[in-house]
């Protein structure tokens, strides 16, 4: 019997006559069409990715957006077979694949299997961290996680943490414990009591100019002030510069201020550089500053073979973010946030009748929505388990490695490359540089590399990113793909210094309206 509305599928074995929603509901009747169903989802993505000779096909917005505004959400397409069709065409032939060797830009890493496998029961079972009694198990391997993460970091006996959905969320909530611990502590010193107000208005957090701008928006959310965060400048290698933190933390001071957070990056966006943590980890405890290292990229680090000392002092936070998902090789979402004393978390606790009753904590029922500034909340946990699991820390590491390698060697072909010009060398995977135009030509450096970046889009034979460095446009490679050859990147080197070299010799021709050769 073939049911209304499904005309591809095979019926599951146990439905309610008649009701071909139900049929889509996974319970225990339909548990043939999941496996069915979820099977032809994946030999969709396997074909896509065997398939994939580049990273991007170069589609347009203009291009892509008529095809999905001309879907008509009110009719559905009956079969899950139609709509991996009508899939592979709003979707799947079009997605940027960090999977490919020459997806070389942001911070996103391809992933690995057991994480995906991970992430198919995760969403199957479909288990809610916020309370015990949504997740059981689930809650005790996410609280085991984050006790083997802060253990990796060294944060001592008493610390904890929380999954999150990103960095951007781990530091929001570093930022609101920090701000309460501040404020507590201002309540508590003696002389004239501020009002909250008055106290949010001299709130400040430190950090570098490489420091994310999710530390900006944190403040913005937080109802600090718009100059609440103060930007330390860098040094040649730009880290945070020591001798300017001690300077604007006396500043602070003198001016009445509160420093309330020092937030250290350990591998920024752009250069991939590791703030000194040890001196700024000194000036935070002289100064009684909550220190946050945002460690979101180079966490992956924490189990590196090779090179866990270049974290050196994270030991000594007050909170740390990890983004799983940066470094770990892990799916989008897996975060979390580790803080060196539990007792602060109570910062983000709330307790209501109908989910935590606060007596759920005299009766040691652990209810993660104690800790978090989420409530339902994805077993993200369990992809970071089932990799640990299945390959273990040090082959995490080891790929990691592999891309910190490479990124070496990369750094090392530029800087011998008289055609471009690199900005500086990163610890971790991210190199910086840009193409310089001989001769007059020169002028035309940040237009040229602008213009390369775009025109490898559009080919989509390769990504890499972009930004702005002392004012000047320049290409970055973000590596983390152990895949990505040496030969790899040399090729791409090629086609940008062939897109910036054509641009400025198109340039040349029309200022001195010559044809161009
Ligand atoms: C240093 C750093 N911190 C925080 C973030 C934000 O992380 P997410 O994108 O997971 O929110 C990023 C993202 O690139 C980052 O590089």
């Amino acid at each position: 019997m073939s049911l209304p509305g499904s005309t591809v599928d095979t019926p599951p074995t146990r439905v309610t006559p008649g009701s071909s929603a139900r049929a889509h509901l996974f319970t225990s009747g339909s548990v043939e069409r999941y496996r069915r169903v979820l099977a032809d989802g994946i030999e969709r993505v396997a074909t896509r990715v065997a398939g994939a000779d580049r990273p991007f096909t170069g589609v347009t917005p203009d291009e892509l957006a008529p095809r999905i505004a001309g879907i008509d959400l009110d009719e559905p397409l009956g079969g899950t077979e139609a709509a991996l069709d009508e899939l592979q065409d709003v979707y799947l032939r079009d997605a940027v694949y960090f999977h490919h060797p020459r997806y070389l830009a942001h911070l996103n890493c391809p992933v690995v299997i057991p994480a995906l496998l991970g992430e198919a029961v995760l969403s199957a079972v479909n288990s809610s961290l916020d309370t015990w009694d949504q997740s059981a198990g689930a809650t005790l391997i996410e609280r085991r996680l984050v006790d083997w993460t802060a253990e990796r970091i060294g944060l001592g006996p008493d610390a904890d943490g929380i999954f999150t959905s990103g960095g951007t969320q781990s530091n929001l909530q570093a930022m609101l414990l920090a701000r309460e611990e501040a404020c507590a502590r201002a309540a508590g010193a003696p002389g004239a009591r501020p009002t909250r107000p008055q106290l949010l208005s001299r709130l400040r957090i430190l950090t570098s100019a490489a420091g994310h701008f999710s530390v900006q928006k944190a403040a913005k959310l937080l109802g600090l002030g718009a100059d609440a965060v103060v930007t330390v400048p860098t040094d040649a290698d730009r880290r945070m510069d020591v001798a300017e933190l001690s300077r604007e933390l006396d500043r602070c001071r003198r001016d009445g201020l509160l420093v309330m957070a020092v937030v250290a990056t350990a591998g920024t966006t752009d250069f991939g550089t590791v703030d000194p943590l040890p001196p700024i980890a000194e000036r935070c405890a002289a100064a009684g500053v909550w220190l946050h290292v945002d460690a979101a990229y180079g966490c992956g680090l924490l189990v590196s073979p090779t090179r866990r000392h270049l974290l050196d002092g994270i030991e000594r936070a007050d909170s740390v973010t990890v983004d799983y998902h940066k470094s770990f090789f892990q799916p989008v979402s897996s975060s979390a946030l580790l803080v060196r004393d539990r007792r602060v978390l109570r910062h983000a606790t709330w307790h209501a009748d109908y989910l935590n009753p606060a007596r759920a904590v005299t009766q040691r029922i652990p209810n993660q929505v104690d800790k978090s500034i989420q409530t339902t909340r994805r077993f993200d946990a369990l992809k970071l388990w089932l990799t640990l699991r299945v390959m273990g820390p040090d082959a995490v590491g080891a790929l990691f490695d592999e891309v910190l390698d490479r990124a070496a060697d990369v750094w090392r072909l530029l800087t011998e490359d008289p055609r471009f010009e690199v900005v500086t060398r990163s610890p971790l995977s991210t190199v910086v540089f840009r193409y310089l135009p001989a001769g007059p030509g020169r002028l035309l450096a940040d237009e040229a590399n602008l213009y390369a970046r775009e025109a490898l889009a559009a080919s989509g034979a390769a990504l890499v990113a972009g930004t702005r460095v002392d004012g000047a446009h320049h290409l970055k490679l973000t590596l983390l793909n152990p895949e990505t050859t040496l030969d790899d990147v040399a090729h791409v080197l090629d086609l940008i210094a062939g897109h910036a070299s054509r641009y400025v010799r198109t340039r040349t021709a029309a200022e001195l309206s010559c044809p161009v050769a």
